[in-house]
């Protein structure tokens, strides 16, 4: 009987080392660990044994036994192991091969320009303000000197909300948000891009636009600080051979005010039809701060001057 369970103990050994894969290895230990396995069969023969005989063959049968279970535990793992290597193998990804193109959203080619404007005016010590769209009279028209039935509100129609309320027509109410909040009135650099909303009744104008608005607050600030700032904005945002055109013009917050037009940076100022042959085009309102305004805010227009500007970034006039 002795013999009989270490032959099986061999076989089984010889069994599992040539295992070459899991199933082999489970047929293998349903045959010698199953409940119908010859080494079952053979200890329910331990009865006719004496007793001085069956402990003996007990022990050398669970030695067996327990020896077959290890084997199959290390066979296992080391199955497992190769199956895992073989499917990394065969599963393999080329990381270097062209992937489908995905489809991404791209940046607002506003927003990019707003974005190239912040980088410019902060480089220069500017900070970069915001206001609510949802605006109220005062700001948008009152403190900027534009009173109740000033005529010059007729150049802007609006969308009211209520009789205080209306969609801002125009970034400059951030100027006077701005120098309002600054309690200590010490100088002012900042810009302001933002949407901005007017009532137009006809197709070729849109209800909705963009500009940016610019305000510096100091002592002694004058036209040339003005026109340099221009000019700056103009060779980088625009390009380096830019020019810059100042045409009196008229805005009730800005005292002399001006009209400000580059050349045409795609045709250089010869004419084309992006500049509606003129060689210009038309980019923003400026002028130096009314003292009204300078007072109505808080800033002594004594000790205090300064400019401003609104860039149209993208027009209300589509034609
Ligand atoms: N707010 C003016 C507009 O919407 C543009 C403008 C002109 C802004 C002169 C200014 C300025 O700050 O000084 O047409």
């Amino acid at each position: 009987m002795k013999e009989k369970i270490e032959k099986i103990g061999n076989s089984a050994n010889e069994e599992i080392a040539n295992a070459s894969s899991m199933q082999a290895l489970n047929e293998i230990k349903v045959k010698y660990l199953g409940k119908k396995s010859e080494l079952s069969n053979v200890l329910k023969d331990m009865a006719s044994l004496s007793k001085e005989e069956r402990p003996v063959v007990g022990g050398i049968a669970n030695k067996v036994r327990k020896e077959i279970e290890e084997k199959i535990q290390e066979k296992e793992v080391e199955l497992s192991k190769k199956e895992l290597a073989e499917k990394l193998e065969k599963e393999r990804i080329d990381v270097t091969l062209p992937s489908t193109k995905m489809k991404r959203g791209s940046k607002h080619p506003v927003n990019r320009v707003i974005e190239e404007i912040e980088d410019l005016f902060v480089s220069m010590g500017y900070t970069v303000e915001s206001g609510p769209e949802l605006e109220t009279d005062r700001f948008c028209f009152e403190l900027l000197n534009l009173p109740q039935g000033h005529p010059a509100r007729d150049m802007q129609d609006s969308f009211y909300i209520t009789d205080e309320y209306l969609l801002r027509t125009q970034t400059s109410a951030v100027q006077a948000r701005t120098m309002l909040a600054n309690e200590e009135k010490t100088p002012i650099r900042m810009i302001c891009p933002g949407k901005t909303y007017r009532r137009e009744d006809d197709a070729t104008h849109s209800h909705q636009f963009t500009q940016a608005e610019g305000l510096v607050i100091d002592k002694n600030i004058s036209l040339a600080d003005l026109k340099g700032t221009l000019e700056i904005f103009a060779k980088k945002i625009i390009g380096e051979n830019s020019k810059l055109r100042f045409r009196p013009s008229y805005f009730p917050f800005t005292e002399p005010s001006y009209e400000v037009d580059v050349s045409c940076f795609k045709c250089g100022g010869k004419g084309c039809n992006i500049c509606k042959q003129t060689g210009w085009i038309e980019v923003l309102g400026s002028g130096m701060v009314h003292p009204n305004v300078l007072r109505m805010c808080g800033y002594d227009p004594d000790k205090y001057s300064g400019f401003a500007f609104g860039l149209r970034l993208r027009k209300n006039c589509n034609v």
